[in-house]
């Protein structure tokens, strides 16, 4: 285990046959029907890669950047960046991509400039979801974990850029979290 993280809270194995289950239930909803993946960027990079290695329907994929200013106890600013253009989600149904559904915020906010460029539909997945702390009402289609509130890094989730090559999910050792400015994405 990594000295910064108080323990575990999903291992590799764990993270993968999650990830296992939730190829089938996305792969059957999505069955003869073309779609794009559209992964918001840092966090979801590497649950995307497994995810879309897991399905064997037809996709395309997209990208998306968004960070927030403010401490993760916070809801801080939110920038959407590096959108895809409007050729490339116009009439287009989207499965959303993020690392972790919080706030809400985030998922809330790309969601509505997605359709606002002219996708038909936008489904959302998340690997990790956090009700305790939702301020906007919105649930994702598809989620693997759900995990209380705790701040977690590991498998794309990072703290100040830092540990998002963990293959697991743990939790960081509270006194590091302190005095944080942003929440990275
Ligand atoms: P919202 O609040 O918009 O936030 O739903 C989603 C984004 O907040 C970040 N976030 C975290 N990052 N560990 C992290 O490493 C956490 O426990 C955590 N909670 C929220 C994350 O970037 C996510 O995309």
């Amino acid at each position: 285990m990594h000295r910064d993280l108080e323990r575990i809270l999903f291992s590799e194995s764990e993270i993968l046959a999650g990830i296992d289950r939730l190829s089938v239930e996305v792969s059957e909803v999505y069955s003869g029907v073309e779609f794009t993946v559209v992964a918001i960027l840092k966090g979801s990079c590497i649950f995307v890669a497994d995810l879309v290695r897991r399905l064997p329907n037809p996709l395309e994929m997209a990208f998306v950047a968004a960070r927030s200013y403010g401490d993760h106890t916070t809801s801080g600013e939110l920038d959407i960046d590096l959108l895809p253009a409007e050729s490339e989600l116009s009439g287009r149904r989207l499965l959303l991509v993020d690392d972790i559904l919080d706030t809400g915020r985030t998922l809330f906010h790309v969601r509505t400039a997605l359709l606002d460029r002219g996708a038909t539909e936008v489904r959302t997945c998340v690997f990790l979801d956090k009700p305790a702390r939702r301020v906007i009402d919105i649930e994702a289609d598809f989620r693997v974990f759900e995990v209380e509130d705790q701040f977690v890094v590991g498998y794309g989730l990072d703290h100040a850029g830092r540990y998002r090559n963990l293959p697991f999910v743990g939790i960081l050792r509270p006194e590091l979290i302190e005095g944080d400015q942003e929440a990275g994405r």
